[in-house]
Order: C-alpha cells, then sequence, then structure tokens
C-alpha cells in the first residue's frame, strides 16, 4: 500500500521546512502537499509551482490526468438525473459514482481534476459532505485528485472556503487555495517532476469565481487580473528555476472569451449554413460570428468535438489568454461549464478545450453519453488527448489528438 500525501505531509513536514531554507536558492524542493507557493521578496511575487510526491512522471514515461467536468452532485440516492433516455431509469447521482468508479479503472489516471460544478448548492443538505461523497471513489482507490469550483458550488453564499478546507481533510485531495490575496479560492500550480528530478509539466488550476453582481452586472466572473499576474509570475519562475520553458496544462471551470473567437477563426472556409446541425446554438448565439470569420483571416487549424450549445463565458476579459499566449508554455486550457460542448480547437498556440459534461444529476443531452477527458502528459513535451463515454458499459474512445 502507498502512502497517502497526507500522511507524507507529516512525515516530510519537517526535512522540508530545514530543504527550504538550504534549497531556496534553487528554487525547488521535495516538498509536502499543501504548501502554497513560497512568497519571496515583496507583495504579489511568487516563486515555482508546488511540488508534490505524487506528482511525479511514472516509468512508461507518461502522466494520465482525468478531467471531470459539472458532475452537479447533490444528496446522493434520492438525486434525480436530467437528460437521460426512458432506459436508462433509475438514474440518481449514484450513477455519476458508478462512472468514476468504472473510468478510474479503466483509465488508471495518475491524477484526477475536477473542473467545478463539482456539487451543486441548491437543494443540498450538506455541501461539505456532498463533495466528500463525490470523490470517495478516489481515495477508496488511493488516487490523488485536485479541485476547482464553478458558479453552482456555492450559488448562493460564498461558501469556497469551507469547501475548500473539508477537501483538504481527505487523504488524497492536493487541493489548495492558493495564496490568500488572490481574487477567489482555489488558484494554484503544481509541476510534475520527471525521473531525474527535473520538472516536465505545469499544472496550473484557476478558480473562475462564479457570477458578478455589482461589478459587471449580467456576466459570469471572470479570471481576475491578479490571478493573470500570479501565472505569469510563477510560469517565469519556473522557467528560471528550470532553464528552459515548461509546458503546461491549465484548468478552471468557465470558458474563457476566445473560446468562441477561436471556434469562429477555425469555422471551414465554407462554413455557411451555420444554424443547422451541432452549430445550431452558435448561429443563434453569435450572429457576429460570420462578420468576423470575414474580416479575420485567422485558421489556425481544425475544431474537433462538438459545439452543441454556446461558448458562455464572461462578458469581460481578465487578460488571462493573452498572458498564456506571450509565455508561450501553456498548451492546452481545459473548461467545463457547457456541458453539450466537448471540442478542443487550436488559437494562438493553445488548444482550448472542454471536457463535456459527466454528471447524471446535470443538464445533458439525451443520448448523447456523458463522458470525461483523458489528458496523457509526455516526458517529451506532447500532450495526447481524447474522451471517454459512458457508452452503455462500453466506455468507447473517441477524438483522440495530439499535440
Ligand atoms: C431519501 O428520501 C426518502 C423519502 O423521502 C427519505 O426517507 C430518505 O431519508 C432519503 N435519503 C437520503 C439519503 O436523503
Ligand atoms: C443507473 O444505474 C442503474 C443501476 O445500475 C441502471 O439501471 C441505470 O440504467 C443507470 N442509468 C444511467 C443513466 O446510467
Ligand atoms: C442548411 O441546413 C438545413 C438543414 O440541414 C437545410 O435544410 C438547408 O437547405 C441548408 N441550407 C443551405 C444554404 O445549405
Ligand atoms: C489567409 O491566410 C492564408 C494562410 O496564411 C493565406 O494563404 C490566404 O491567402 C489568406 N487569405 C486571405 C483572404 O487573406
Ligand atoms: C509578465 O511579466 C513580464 C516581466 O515582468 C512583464 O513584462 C509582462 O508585462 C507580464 N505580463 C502580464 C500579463 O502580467
Ligand atoms: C513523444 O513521445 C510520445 C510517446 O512516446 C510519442 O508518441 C511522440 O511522437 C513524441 N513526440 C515527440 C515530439 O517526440
Amino acid at each position: 500500500m502507498t502512502m497517502a500525501p497526507k500522511q507524507t505531509t507529516l512525515l516530510l513536514a519537517v526535512a522540508a521546512l530545514a530543504a527550504l531554507a538550504t534549497c531556496a536558492s534553487a528554487g525547488y524542493t521535495q516538498s509536502p502537499p499543501r504548501r502554497s507557493p513560497p512568497r519571496m521578496a515583496g507583495p504579489q511575487v511568487y516563486g515555482p509551482p508546488m511540488t508534490n510526491s505524487w506528482l511525479k512522471m511514472p516509468a512508461n514515461g507518461r502522466f494520465r490526468v482525468m478531467q471531470v467536468a459539472d458532475v452537479h452532485f447533490q444528496n446522493g440516492a434520492n438525486t434525480t438525473c436530467q437528460d437521460i433516455l426512458p432506459e436508462q431509469l433509475p438514474c440518481s447521482d449514484l450513477n455519476s459514482t458508478a462512472l468514476l468508479t468504472a473510468l478510474i479503472k479503466k483509465e488508471k489516471p495518475n491524477l484526477v481534476v475536477f473542473t467545478g460544478d463539482n456539487i451543486v448548492y441548491g437543494g443540498n443538505k450538506d455541501i461539505v459532505k456532498s463533495l466528500a461523497a463525490l470523490t470517495q471513489p478516489l481515495n477508496d482507490a488511493g488516487i490523488p485528485y485536485m479541485v476547482t469550483f464553478g458558479n453552482h458550488d456555492c450559488e448562493a453564499e460564498d461558501c469556497r472556503p469551507k469547501l475548500i478546507e473539508g477537501d483538504m481533510q481527505q487523504p488524497y485531495s492536493l487541493t489548495v487555495s492558493g495564496p490568500k490575496e488572490l481574487h477567489g479560492k482555489g488558484t494554484y500550480a503544481y509541476t510534475v517532476m520527471g525521473a531525474d528530478g527535473k520538472p516536465t509539466f505545469a499544472l496550473y488550476i484557476f478558480d473562475g469565481g462564479a457570477y458578478l453582481s455589482s461589478e459587471f452586472p449580467g456576466s459570469y466572473d471572470f479570471i481576475h487580473p491578479d490571478q493573470v499576474q500570479w501565472y505569469n509570475e510563477t510560469s517565469m519562475a519556473l522557467e528560471k528555476m528550470a532553464g528552459r520553458k515548461v509546458p503546461a496544462v491549465a484548468f478552471t471551470h468557465i470558458p474563457l472569451p476566445e473560446y468562441d473567437s477561436a471556434f469562429v477563426c477555425n469555422l471551414p472556409a465554407d462554413a455557411t449554413n451555420i444554424t443547422t446541425g451541432t452549430m445550431a446554438d452558435f448561429g443563434m448565439k453569435s450572429k457576429s460570428g460570420m462578420g468576423k470569420v470575414l474580416a479575420n483571416n485567422c485558421s489556425f487549424g481544425s475544431t474537433l468535438g462538438v459545439f452543441h450549445e454556446g461558448v458562455y463565458s464572461a462578458n469581460v476579459n481578465g487578460g488571462l489568454f493573452s498572458a498564456m499566449a506571450m509565455r508561450g508554455d501553456v498548451k492546452m486550457f481545459n473548461v467545463g461549464h457547457d456541458h453539450v460542448n466537448d471540442f478542443c480547437t487550436p488559437f494562438y498556440g493553445i488548444q482550448l478545450c472542454y471536457g463535456g459534461g459527466f454528471g447524471y444529476h446535470a443538464y445533458g443531452k439525451a443520448g448523447w453519453p456523458r463522458r470525461a477527458r483523458t489528458i496523457d502528459l509526455y516526458g517529451n513535451g506532447t500532450v495526447h488527448t481524447y474522451k471517454t463515454l459512458d457508452s452503455w458499459g462500453a466506455y468507447a474512445e473517441i477524438d483522440h489528438q495530439s499535440f
């Protein structure tokens, strides 16, 4: 049996404190989990991402991440499902649990990232217990996982601190609340270390918030400029430490506004009939879309996956995409939020991807299987991704692609 990260924390805490003192100039220590990025001189100056003994490139040279988006877990057995076929009854949250258990077994991920709307606040008897029930299969299987929140995890109160603290009690949770001066709770970064002790990949997790009422009425929240600056500085500190740019994948809940621009840019040149098929909602939501295509000659390649609904991003932009594109380390950005979109589309060097809805209590599309995205990180910097479907027990893999 392997040791849970939490136990490792206790054992390594003293050693790590000593190591921190001696290795601080190198910028890297084999640290225990749950340590916020070390603060360096001055406010808003951050060190490289955290490390954790669980986040190591396996001997086969492939670190497997599974993204689980929009489970909308609630009270378990008594919670009903949405958008399923009559022959899929009976159905409850326990079907989401069964899917998670099955995919853990099939995919054998090294890490699971829950990208928000993990639980639904409204009608939830106990949100902390609900999140714990959702993550139970990982704690049972001994697989580390990370959580960030969406707009449904805390609808009516700011329960992020309570949920984060609850999750951090779990033995296999690598969730941290992140630097306390940053907007939100749950913005943090880790590196996946190679066998040689050098970072092979970085993982960035952003709390993209929920709703904004006073500042920008009628908009979802967005990743704020202080979080963008944190990313910029964390990424630069990692480059300095590693002596090279370290490739990265990033996760949050709500898509960036650039998802829409990218999708439009990458429409085929002959896409004139966008009011039908998988682009129906696109046609309704983004009437300016074709105008943009005509004005900008901006194809970056093709979209893989489906667009069954609009991109429900914030109305305003905190600048994360442009910061990432200028840094040039993030290869893939992963979101949930729009359950029946599951595409990846390239944009200025970054693949903008959706996980596709996972949970049965969440809205979906009857007959369109719930799914999870697998993201394989290779030691040579290549990312390989595909989706696995809850296709009536078959767990079919679709849309394999590498970049
Ligand atoms: C489920 O609902 C039944 C009937 O309302 C109730 O007796 C039971 O306690 C509920 N169970 C849970 C786990 O909420
Ligand atoms: C949920 O699980 C039950 C019991 O295994 C099964 O009969 C039902 O078909 C499942 N529904 C879905 C949507 O997976
Ligand atoms: C667009 O698609 C609809 C539905 O498939 C079809 O009826 C219509 O003829 C198409 N229009 C054009 C211009 O191809
Ligand atoms: C669009 O860009 C492509 C590739 O750079 C180029 O071949 C093509 O001529 C451009 N089209 C227009 C209309 O500018
Ligand atoms: C990132 O940091 C560099 C160096 O300090 C700076 O030039 C750049 O403007 C920063 N970018 C953002 C988006 O903060
Ligand atoms: C990286 O490694 C993978 C797995 O061995 C391989 O499929 C891929 O072609 C390699 N990519 C590069 C750029 O060498």
